[in-house]
């Protein structure tokens, strides 16, 4: 077992998975550049099917100019907290791929799968950093697809929201109480041996 702060793992892990977390909380600390690139390079050196690396990061850190406008990406909701943050990352992945020996683009299957991990990798980098990096999936895409120019063979993932974790008593009530190191599934609900258990 491994505990850390409100959490407990049933089988040994390092305590970085349970110190990993999404508070709404933030500072409002600025985020060096250079402190936010180590994260993306965390992210990297993530996996992916035949290396194909399909993850991409657009960035704006706040205080600079393209602050204001990533804010904009974000749903009310998100935007109503995150902008207390430090940075917003908009996640795309590359939907096709040249396979090795290929001369043509075709279809990658697991292309948000290998961008998935990409982002835990830079969320892991962020707690080990003692930043926080909370998923957003409340982003406006068509927004976003238009004002990056992204094409369309690129899925718009997902934002991040990255800072230092604040006091909660900066929140609204409702999200004060949401303000909590969440809980798990248990194990034997997800994994099973040799067959499938829903
Ligand atoms: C891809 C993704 C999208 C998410 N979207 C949002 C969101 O739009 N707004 C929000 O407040 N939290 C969002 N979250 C945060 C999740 O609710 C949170 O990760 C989950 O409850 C587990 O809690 P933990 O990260 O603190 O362990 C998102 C997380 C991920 C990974």
């Amino acid at each position: 077992m491994t505990a850390s702060n409100a959490r407990t793992a049933d089988h040994p892990i390092d305590r970085q998975f349970l110190n990993r977390w999404s508070p709404r909380a933030f500072t409002s600390a600025p985020i060096p550049e250079a402190s936010l690139l180590t994260l993306l390079e965390a992210a990297r050196w993530a996996p992916s099917s035949y290396n194909s690396q399909p993850w991409r990061f657009v960035y704006a850190r706040r205080d600079t100019p393209h602050w204001e406008q990533f804010l904009g990406f974000l749903n009310d909701f998100n935007r109503s907290w995150a902008r207390e943050a430090a940075a917003i990352v908009i996640v795309l992945s590359k939907s096709t791929f040249t396979p090795p020996g290929g001369a043509a683009e075709v279809p990658a299957p697991t292309h948000s799968f290998d961008t998935g991990a990409a982002w835990a990798y830079l969320a892991l980098q962020a707690s080990l950093s003692g930043w926080h990096a909370h998923g957003l999936a409340g982003i406006e895409r068509e927004k976003i697809r238009q004002a990056l120019a992204v094409p369309d063979v690129y899925s718009i993932e997902a934002g991040v929201a990255i800072g230092r974790a604040g006091d909660k008593a900066s929140l609204p009530e409702a999200l004060q109480a949401r303000e909590v190191q969440s809980q798990r599934n248990s194990l034997t609900a997800i994994a099973s041996e040799g067959r499938l258990v829903l």
